[in-house]
């Protein structure tokens, strides 16, 4: 994945001037690819500023790079699997540059730690998800010739250092407002590999806002694991919802956006904001996990079915027409039939504009690993195809009601649909192609929706 905007400032091969020879250092080259969630994307925007700043530049070929570098997940088993197939693949098909270094940073870097190296020696550097603040001092190293240079420390008081940061979309921009999550989620193992949760000082989330809105992003995410659970340590801000209010306030924001709330901590203030607050997108993803509170009480999170539906009920009934997005797991230990068809009438009795659903995987070191992996994969695989086919009648029911609508978007790239269109979101996060000139790119225009599909929207400009 491209991360860096071209920077024509950066770009250029360095000359240093000797006497009177001009001699051509070619500037070292870094290649990033990334897995996992939005905060690992923006991690990797983060180390990709870095490096720039250390004078490397980027490059979309591994073959030509002194640094490729894998941005892990852990989440499941096999976000695993991907990145060592990967680091053979990289190492077989394509083959690095002489002295070229190999480095592995996030969530599985953080949770291997040294194991890394004995599974894959040619690996140079191991960087966890919390110390990108350190990849000067590390990169120096390699460069030094150390071998298996490794930081996996997690309570770094540089955790919030603002970076210098390359971002990957123009239009709209990623702010981390929190890191790691404190709810031991019985099967998950972000508390292990992002840490307890720390939340970083609303000033400071602010200043990074107001920068980034002077160099024309209107659009901003919030980003943190339990995003709503964020309290400013300096206790100026009140809450969550202040600090919407107060983002949708810098002069030039004009969307603002934030993932993933926790539905324990979701209050009515949020919705009241969106009411109140044109630029608080009407977009919600809510993850619930299962539709079972037998099952939810398993995973220990924190809610019933009923607790989370009643969210759902102040959410849908807020005259903002907000879209609602969910997580789902099938498979969990000790689900059975009539579980999962809860899952699947709370799916129905939701209207979910979206989901995005696993299959359990069942990770070392977690709770819910002792309880073994009772559901059959092939009976998991089977749940999984029920419960997408039925979610894609209920977005394709949804989306089919805005037919005919003018919906405001802001237009963000090339259809990935079809190559001569451009692409936009509506508030709802709505993807809309339509016919249109590049001009447009950045731009808030308005649509008519002509038709409709299970993920996307088909547009016409007013
Ligand atoms: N903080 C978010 C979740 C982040 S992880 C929340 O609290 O909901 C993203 C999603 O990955 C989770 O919502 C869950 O659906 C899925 N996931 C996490 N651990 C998993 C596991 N062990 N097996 C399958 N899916 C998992
Ligand atoms: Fe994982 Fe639960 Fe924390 Fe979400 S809230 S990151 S699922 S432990
Ligand atoms: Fe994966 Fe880490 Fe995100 S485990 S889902 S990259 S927080």
């Amino acid at each position: 994945m491209a991360l860096l905007k071209s920077d024509p400032c950066r770009r250029h091969t360095l000359a240093t001037r000797r006497s009177n020879q001009t001699h051509i250092v070619e500037p070292k080259k870094f290649f990033i690819e990334t897995f996992g969630c939005q905060m690992n994307l923006h991690d990797s925007e983060k180390v990709a500023g870095t490096l720039t700043q250390m004078g490397y530049v980027p490059t979309d070929d591994p073959s030509e790079a002194d640094l490729v570098l894998l941005n892990t997940c852990n989440i499941r088993e096999k976000a695993n699997q991907k990145v060592f197939s990967r680091l053979g693949s990289l190492q077989k098909s394509y083959g690095t540059k002489p002295g070229a270094k190999v480095g592995l940073l996030g969530c599985m870097a953080q949770m291997e730690g040294v194991k890394i190296f004995e599974r894959a020696p040619n690996v140079d550097l191991v960087v966890g998800s919390s110390s990108y603040s350190f990849i000067p001092e590390l990169v120096e190293k390699l460069e030094q010739g150390s071998r298996h240079v490794i930081d996996v420390t997690q309570d770094s008081d540089r955790l919030f250092e603002t970076y210098a940061d390359s971002r990957g979309n123009p239009y709209k921009a990623f702010v981390t407002i929190m890191e790691g999550c404190n709810r031991f989620c019985s099967f998950c193992v972000v508390p292990y590999t992002r840490g307890r949760e720390r939340s970083r000082p609303g000033d400071r989330v602010l200043s990074e806002i107001r920068r980034l809105a002077s160099e024309g992003y209107p659009e901003v995410m919030l980003l943190g694991q339990t995003v709503n659970s964020w309290r400013d340590p300096a206790g100026i801000i009140p809450s969550f919802a202040g600090l919407l209010r107060q983002t949708a306030a810098v002069p030039g924001i004009r969307r603002v956006r934030f993932t993933s709330p926790h539905p324990s901590d979701f209050h009515p203030e949020i919705v009241e904001v969106m009411e109140t607050t044109p630029q608080v997108c009407n977009q919600v993803h809510l993850p619930v996990q299962s539709g079972s509170t037998e099952v939810l009480r398993r995973m220990k999170r924190d809610y019933t079915r009923e607790e989370y539906l009643r969210r759902v009920e102040f959410i849908q009934s807020s005259p903002c027409d907000i879209a609602l997005s969910t997580d789902v797991i099938v498979g969990f230990p000790g689900e059975t039939q009539e579980d999962f068809e809860e899952t699947l009438s709370l799916l129905q009795r939701v209207g979910y504009d979206q989901i995005f659903s696993f299959k359990y995987s069942a990770r070392p070191g977690t709770e819910a690993f002792a309880l073994g992996d009772t559901v059959p994969e092939e009976e998991k695989g089977r749940r999984l195809a029920v419960l997408q086919e039925f979610q894609r009648k209920i977005q394709t029911q949804r989306n089919e009601q805005l037919v005919g609508r003018e919906l405001e978007i802001l237009v963000d790239g090339k259809s990935q649909k079809n190559a001569s269109e451009l692409m936009g979101r509506t508030t709802q996060n709505k993807i809309v192609n339509f016919p249109g000139s590049p001009e447009l790119l950045g731009k808030f225009v308005r649509v008519r929706v002509s038709r409709a599909f299970p993920n996307s929207l088909a547009g016409e400009l007013i």
